[in-house]
């Protein structure tokens, strides 16, 4: 396994529609297990394959107690309403205010092709949605209402600090 670069918002990969996997081979489970170590140690929750360079519809996502590959995925169903932070490792320390469904069930492929069904509430249903949009060349900041201005942000830090202190 290996680390992959994360590309940041200004480079135009991260504008292109990805194409669907159609080769489930070595190539593929390298690139998910390099995004897997990637995420992990960029401490994110999502990862999407644009945002390192390869126009391919894989995502990641760490749903708690484990990361789960999503190859192809599409959304089946979405309910409710969620309206929060949001971030991306493609933005770093740019947070804005998102409206996104509470829950979301997703159908996906794994590397070996086989489809699997996922569904999540809260964070989980929020990361879903945030890294199919990159699969279509979208970032949160387009979806964003209000982004925080640096005082905001400084305040959100603080008030951070002081709940780990
Ligand atoms: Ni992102």
């Amino acid at each position: 396994m290996a680390l992959r670069n994360i590309l940041t918002a200004e480079n135009p990969t991260l504008k292109r529609v990805c194409r669907p996997v159609t080769s489930f081979d070595d190539r593929l489970a390298t690139l998910l297990d390099d995004m897997k170590e990637t995420l992990a140690k960029a401490n994110g929750v999502g990862l999407a394959a644009p945002q390192v360079g390869i126009v391919r519809r894989a995502v990641i996502v760490d749903v708690g107690d484990q990361m789960i590959e999503l190859v192809n995925p599409k959304i089946l169903e979405s309910a409710g309403e969620q309206d929060g932070l949001e971030g991306c490792l493609s933005v770093p320390d740019h947070y804005g205010m998102v409206k996104r469904p509470n829950y979301v069930k997703v159908e996906a492929q794994d590397r070996h092709g086989d489809w699997h069904e996922y569904e999540g509430e809260g964070l989980i249903a929020r990361c879903f949605c945030h890294e199919l949009e990159h699969l279509d060349g979208h970032l949160f900041t387009e979806k964003a209402y209000h982004m925080l201005s640096d005082e905001e942000m400084d305040r959100l830090m603080e008030a951070q600090e002081e709940e780990n202190a």
